[in-house]
Parts: C-alpha cells; sequence; structure tokens
C-alpha cells in the first residue's frame, strides 16, 4: 500500500516518527506537570501533535520562525484537535525580547528545542539560552535534543559525516560541543542536571534555571 498523505498543509519530516517516543519518554519524566511548554523550532508541528495529548494537562505552545513552518504547525494542529495543543506562534530566538516576554497570562514553565542548534548558528543558541533564561521561572527546565561532540570529539561516524554535510550546506551550521552549550548555559543560570544517550547517536539534555 503506498504511504498516503493527505494533502491538508502538514508537512512530515521522517526523522520524527524514529524520534518521538525515545523523546517522549524523557519529556514525561522531566516536564513540570502541570505547566505550559514552550517548544521552539517545531518545524513541522509533528512533535507537537504527538507529545501534546500524551503530556497532558501540560499545555504544548509551538513555535518557529519559518512561516510555512507555521502553516504545516497550524494544519498539525486543526487535524489533531487536542485541547492542550495551543495556536503557533511565530519565534525567531534571535530577538532581543521574545513575544511571549510579555504573556501574562501563559507563563512559562518549560522550553523544549529539538534539533535546532546545529542547523542555525551558534548564535541562535545562545540566544535560545539568554532567551530562556529571561523566560524561565527559577527551576524551570530547558530541554534540548540532538547530536553533541562531547569533549571535542564526535560520538560516533555518522555525526562526523552529518556535521561535515552542515557546513557545507552553512559554514556556521555544524554539531555543537555539549561542554561549549553548556558553558554558556552556566553563564545564564542555567545547570546542566542530565545527560541521556539517546537513539541514533544523538543526546537530551536537561537543564533547570537556578536563582
Ligand atoms: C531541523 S528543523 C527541526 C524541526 C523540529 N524540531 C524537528 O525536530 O522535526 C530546525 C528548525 O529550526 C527552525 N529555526 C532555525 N533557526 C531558528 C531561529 N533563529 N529561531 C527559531 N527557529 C529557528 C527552522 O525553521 C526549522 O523548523
Amino acid at each position: 500500500m503506498p504511504d498516503f498523505k493527505p494533502n491538508d498543509g502538514r508537512l512530515y519530516a521522517p526523522a520524527t516518527e524514529r524520534n518521538r517516543e525515545p523523546i517522549l519518554e524523557i519529556l514525561e519524566r522531566v516536564l513540570p506537570n502541570p505547566g505550559t511548554i514552550l517548544e521552539i523550532a517545531s518545524g513541522t508541528g509533528e512533535h507537537a501533535s504527538f507529545f501534546a495529548p500524551k503530556l497532558a494537562p501540560r499545555r504544548w505552545w509551538p513555535s518557529d520562525i519559518s512561516t510555512p513552518m507555521l502553516k504545516s504547525i497550524a494544519a498539525w494542529q486543526k487535524a489533531t484537535n487536542a485541547r492542550y495543543l495551543l495556536p503557533p506562534i511565530q519565534l525567531d530566538v534571535r530577538e532581543q525580547s521574545w513575544s511571549v516576554e510579555t504573556d501574562q497570562k501563559r507563563p512559562i514553565d518549560a522550553i523544549v528545542n529539538i534539533n535546532m542548534i546545529h542547523i542555525s548558528p551558534w548564535k541562535a543558541c545562545e540566544s535560545l539560552i539568554a532567551g530562556a533564561e529571561r523566560v524561565l521561572p527559577d527551576q524551570g527546565v530547558l530541554f534540548l535534543y540532538g547530536p553533541f561532540k562531547r569533549n571535542g570529539e564526535h560520538t560516533a561516524p555518522s555525526n562526523v559525516t552529518f556535521d561535515t554535510w552542515l557546513k557545507e550546506q552553512t559554514p556556521d551550521w555544524g554539531v555543537r560541543d555539549l561542554e561549549a552549550v553548556e558553558g554558556v548555559a552556566k553563564v545564564h543560570h542555567l545547570i546542566l542536571q542530565e545527560v541521556i544517550e539517546m537513539p541514533a547517536n544523538n543526546l537530551s539534555l536537561v537543564f533547570h534555571k537556578q536563582p
């Protein structure tokens, strides 16, 4: 049977179906409950649509920089019809101030960011972490997922190939050093609590905001 995809505006990223279950297992454990979870760089919106019903009563608030992605997220939201999945907002982490900072109705308890910091300039990672410091309350959670180098070394040959490919796309993209990310986070009072090895040589990083 052909893999039928409805023509309703939803975009699909093949990696999502492979990584969503292992990521969900971590999120269920580390995210505050109840709470509002801001997802940064939601991409197609498939993760949001999958996670929101399973993580209820937490509210899942998707976002992305890209207008085509926001359309896809909205299409996934419509198809999912999940009570706890909020409409997506446009958010570029590099903005000096994020619109969510002034939305007192929806304080953010945690930030989830999957597969963005290697597919964007290092500045985006720094801005993400600086924004997390501004937005999160004390003990708020920042969750990052993706490939990382450890002590300057790749953790698998597939990550070497991926890093080369990323830099060919744009020289300031690339697999990030876990220690560099941890260092920036520390400056912003986000302390690395857990490093969890995930399938396909990815890591989940869990940070807690300290006063
Ligand atoms: C590889 S996709 C990952 C999408 C999704 N999280 C996933 O795992 O399927 C990277 C996403 O980062 C978003 N992005 C890149 N730069 C960004 C920025 N400065 N602020 C917010 N999102 C950004 C892109 O639009 C894209 O949707």
